[in-house]
């Protein structure tokens, strides 16, 4: 099959486009060429690479047709964010008969009645992101209803994987938490430290795409959810990362605002954006229809990504040897 890949050296990318070569498809992978896959792979040599700005194009209304002439089966799309960018390509690639594949987000769902939350529950997104990406899903998956073509959509948790920072157990991007835990330093978490989190390995959200390529059937006209078995909440969390540093968390906890005025504004802002979803989903439609198994726990998804922070400087263990036979790490990624 031919598929295009856009936004094809991320995250999910990195591992998809590998996964799609070796399955035997014909791979175009459209990117700014900024940047390239966060780890190498011979299969990338076999990849057709285009340099598009999606963002200038779209403004231009020249993406859509752009990727309509490449005549694809199927599209994958990790990049969009916007109606009109959705409705552009949407409407180009209805005559080609391509299956649109639409990288969600788990924030459509706002937050949650009953967890873990399934795709059926009535979604009451909040933020401008999760508001534009639910509009985006209502768009896609109102014209396959009509009739208008096959498309699905799959809402990743928080990705992670090895070259990049997970988000912590303070709900936020910033590495000091992890050096803080590592060093054995008191680290204050908001309210319980009950709020979750939900994580996903980006190779097993390269396996939810690849599946759900290799079967529309089952998968045109619907929404799936691509996270790891289980979320954490924030204060399991910060107590298995402190020991896997070998070491005992010292948490204490602080009603939200005192919390979150002692951090940078950009640090509490992510908190909140994290803590106010404490997403907690179920996969199990994703089992059940596409076969979806996660290979990774959130913590292993984790441990594996704070081995690279480590192995790169990024967190400091100062002479201290890390718990990896607590947690052991899954076998190094070879699709
Ligand atoms: N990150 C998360 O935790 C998370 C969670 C849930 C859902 N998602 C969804 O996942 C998708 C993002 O996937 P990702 O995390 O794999 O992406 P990513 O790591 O941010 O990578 C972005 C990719 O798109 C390319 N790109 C960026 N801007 C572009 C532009 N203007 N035109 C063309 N290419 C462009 C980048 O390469 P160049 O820079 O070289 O162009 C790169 O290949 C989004 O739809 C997001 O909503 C992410």
């Amino acid at each position: 099959m031919k598929v295009v890949v856009v936004g094809a050296t991320g995250h999910i990318g990195t591992y998809l486009v590998p996964r799609l070569v070796i399955a035997g498809h014909e791979v175009v992978a459209i990117s700014r060429g900024h940047r390239g896959p966060y780890l190498g792979h011979r299969a990338w040599d076999e990849v057709e690479r285009v340099q598009v700005d999606r963002d200038a194009e779209d403004a231009a209304g020249t993406f859509g047709s752009r990727v309509a002439a490449l005549r694809p089966e199927a599209v994958v799309d990790l990049m969009c964010f916007t109606v009109p960018s959705a409705r552009q390509l949407l409407e180009a690639l209805t005559p080609v008969g391509s299956y649109l594949l639409h990288c969600g987000t788990i924030w459509v769902h706002g937050s949650a009645l009953e967890v873990p939350v399934t795709e059926d529950e009535a979604r009451h997104p909040f933020g401008d992101y999760g508001v534009q990406k639910a509009a985006i899903e209502d768009l896609l998956l109102g014209a396959v209803r009509s009739g208008t073509l096959r498309g699905t959509v799959l809402r990743p948790g928080h990705i992670v994987g090895p070259g990049w920072a997970p988000v912590n157990p303070a709900g936020n991007l910033n590495v000091e938490v992890f050096n803080r835990l590592a060093r054995g330093d008191e680290l204050a978490l908001p309210n319980l430290g009950l709020e979750t989190v939900h994580h996903v390995h980006a190779d097993d959200v390269a396996q939810a795409f690849a599946r759900a390529l290799s079967s529309p059937g089952a998968a045109s006209g619907q929404a799936f959810h691509i996270v790891s078995e289980r979320a954490l909440t924030l204060r399991g969390y910060a107590e298995s990362v402190a020991a896997w540093f070998g070491q005992s968390a010292r948490l204490s906890f602080q009603p939200w605002e005192t919390w979150a005025a002692a951090w940078e504004p950009q640090d509490a802002q992510a908190t909140w954006d994290h803590i106010a979803h404490s997403p907690s989903m179920s996969i199990a439609k994703a089992t059940a229809s596409l076969g979806y198994g996660p290979r990774y726990s959130s913590l292993e998804a984790v441990f594996e990504s704070l081995a690279w922070l480590v192995d790169h400087g990024q967190v400091d263990v100062p002479g201290r040897r890390l718990r990896r036979d607590i947690y052991p790490l899954r076998e190094p990624y070879q699709p």
